[in-house]
């Protein structure tokens, strides 16, 4: 368990990270999602330990960060928003050096190199030299690097951020296999990615938590209506009227055979989906809505 209670991180005069607390239990993937400033990158840089809290409390397994520095290092893997890799050695070299570093038996490291390239989709560039590698195959080796001494905690800061689809995807297939057995932070801008992937968001706005729950509860508590379309092989004139008089319905949009209607559920909708349907669609609106509710121009 992941427990920050009441941690807040100023620069200065400014507070990146404004009374923090948030619990993240074994085995969950957590999305940090917030607008660029919003204090996401700080929040993990202090869970990792690389940034101290001004004020408050990490604490990881039971164990206050602070006092038990090198201890919890060891069972956390990140992968910085913008990974630095050294660019003369090899591949393998690079995580052979780090593997050590952290600690993974001598013996073993060979296996877990293989391992991960394979995992990682780098297998047959383990002799290259990282400087001839692309964008998208440093981050698979930063992802590697993350992971060479199997931490039980793992912290991703934009692991897809200016990737192609496919890699992307790659990423993604590849952070699912994670989360079997492994606690994952994730930051990300995409939220069809903290969708995708995520148990819990975080939504942090101007360094404070705004909301922190699954996002079936983000999508109920934040998006009050939802829209539906309804494909109609008949528009009775009966009905038509019925729809215009319920005040629980809003006609969005009509067309020859459709409509577009804003209701609290579809269950208000029962006397319409009774007529001949013949398509019925569910477009309400997704995590993206939940944000700009919660951070967009109106609560500025
Ligand atoms: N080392 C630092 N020194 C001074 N200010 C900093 C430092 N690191 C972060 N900040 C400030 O703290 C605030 C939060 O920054 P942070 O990097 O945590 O944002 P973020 O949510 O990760 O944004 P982005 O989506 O752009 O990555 C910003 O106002 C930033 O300027
Ligand atoms: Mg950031």
């Amino acid at each position: 368990m992941i427990e920050f209670l009441d941690v807040s991180k100023f620069f200065g005069d400014h507070k990146a990270l404004d009374n923090a607390t948030i619990k993240i239990e074994d085995g969950t993937t957590i999305g940090i999602v917030g607008p660029n400033g919003a204090g996401k990158t700080t929040l993990i840089r202090l869970l990792c330990g690389i940034l101290k809290p001004s004020k408050g409390q990490i604490i990881i397994d039971g164990m206050d960060l602070q006092k038990h520095p090198t201890e919890i290092k060891k069972i956390i893997g990140y992968l910085p928003e913008e990974p630095n890799l050294y660019e003369r050695p090899k591949a393998g070299e690079l995580l052979e050096y780090f593997g050590l570093l952290y600690g993974v038996p001598k013996e073993k490291i060979n296996q877990r190199i293989d391992e991960l390239l394979t995992l990682v989709g780098l297998s047959d560039r383990k002799d290259w030299k990282v400087s001839s590698f692309s964008k998208g195959m440093r981050q698979r080796l930063a992802i590697s690097r993350a992971l060479i001494h199997d931490p039980k905690i793992i912290v991703f800061d934009e692991p897809t951020m200016g990737l192609d689809p496919l890699t992307s995807r790659k990423i993604r297939d590849f952070i699912k296999t994670l989360k079997k057995d492994k606690t994952i932070i994730l930051c990300t801008h995409y939220m069809y990615e903290a969708e995708q992937l995520c148990d819990k968001i975080a939504i942090i706005d101007k360094g404070k938590i705004k909301a922190y729950d699954t996002i079936e509860n983000l999508k109920k508590i934040y998006i009050k209506e939802k829209t539906f379309k309804i494909g109609l092989k008949n528009m009775k004139k009966d009905i038509l009227d019925r729809i215009s008089l319920d005040k629980n319905l809003k006609v969005e949009e009509r067309g020859e055979n459709y409509l577009v209607i804003k209701a609290r559920d579809y269950e208000d909708l029962n006397y319409v989906l009774r007529e001949d349907v013949i398509y019925f669609e569910d477009l309400t609106p997704s995590l993206e809505e939940v944000f700009i509710e919660l951070v967009g121009s109106k609560n500025d």
